[in-house]
């Protein structure tokens, strides 16, 4: 037994100690191409939570190895926001990684991802990506979406894992990767919640007292959403959009956009009928104490 035991904490040793650390463009590349079988990739911008760790658990079932970046990408925070103050810290990150079973981790400082002096390259998808967080946060998919592409091209993965917490985000890397035929699938994990319904985010951190249960009210407004869609029936996305206003202001949420759409392209739509559009989606953004926070519900799906 206490061989066991023993046989056990070493195995586990090697695990831990066998994650491997890329700093630099060069090293990442090189411990790819040592790799034989398939690649899950995770992209992060750090401060890692349950929500981050429920991909990583999902993309060891769908590959060989489970790769993940921490990156604090400064192309996609505007000015104001909270580029400077972002909840980070990279040794706490490394230990969630290690404890998770993730084989590798590109943690790129920012002049080996932006090189000085190198012109800038922009990808845009512009359908999806001018509206909602778009619009509230211009610029914000823009550099998304060059992060992406570069860490892509880096890590070179078999499949990418994306949550649908950011699901405007999802939608908008599939139509690049898509559009700009990149060799790999893109797949996407439902929400990680609180036991209070609040979605897992690492600027969770910022939210202090009253204001921790505050934020709860952008998951009542889409539970309620739903319900008047699955349960009452309303097909008016005026009234479910009204009601979730409703919610969002009786907890004094100052909304940047509570709306139904379509689930795919993102568009308004004039009648609620989930049965046609396979699901819509209700997506949120509200400053809630101070703090931003974006969440989204899918609706009527089967
Ligand atoms: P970040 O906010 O760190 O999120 C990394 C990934 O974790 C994204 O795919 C996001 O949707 C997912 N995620 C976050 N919270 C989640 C939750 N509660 N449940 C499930 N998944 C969740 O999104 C970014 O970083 C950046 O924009 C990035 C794609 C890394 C580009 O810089």
């Amino acid at each position: 037994m206490r061989y066991l035991r023993l046989a056990c904490v070493n195995i586990c040793l090697v695990y831990l100690i066998h994650m491997f650390i890329a700093r630099t463009v060069g090293e990442m590349r090189e411990y790819r191409r040592g790799l034989h079988g398939r690649a899950a990739f995770i992209p992060t911008l750090g401060a890692l939570h349950a929500g981050h760790i429920s991909l990583i658990t999902g993309a060891r079932k769908l590959a060989d190895h489970v790769l993940v970046s921490i990156f604090l990408n400064p192309t996609q925070f505007g000015p104001g926001e909270d580029y400077e103050t972002y909840p980070w810290d990279l040794n706490t990150d490394l230990d969630k990684c290690r404890e998770a079973s993730v084989a590798g981790v590109f943690c790129p400082s920012l002049d080996q991802m932006y090189p000085p002096g190198q012109v800038a390259c922009e990808v845009r998808v512009p359908q999806l990506g001018n509206v909602l967080e778009g619009k509230m946060r211009p610029g914000f998919f823009t550099g998304v979406c060059r992060v992406v592409a570069k860490l892509f091209n880096i890590v070179q993965p078999d499949i990418a894992c994306f949550g649908k917490k950011d699901y405007q985000q999802a939608r908008v890397v599939e139509a690049m990767v898509a559009d700009l035929a990149m060799p790999l699938g893109i797949e996407l994990f439902a929400t990680v919640r609180e036991a209070d319904g609040l979605a897992c985010s690492s600027r969770n951190a910022y939210l202090k007292g009253p204001g921790r249960k505050q934020a709860t009210c952008l998951f009542k407004a889409l539970a309620g959403a739903k319900l008047l869609v699955e349960e009452g029936g309303e097909v008016d996305p005026s009234v479910v959009e009204s009601a979730m206003l409703r919610r969002l202001a009786a907890h004094q949420a100052k909304v940047d956009y509570a709306v139904v759409r379509h689930p795919q392209t993102l568009a308004p739509l004039d009648c609620l009928e989930p049965a046609l559009t396979d699901g819509v989606v209700a997506l949120v953004a509200a400053r809630v104490a101070g703090v931003r926070l974006i969440d989204n519900m899918e609706i009527g799906v089967a």
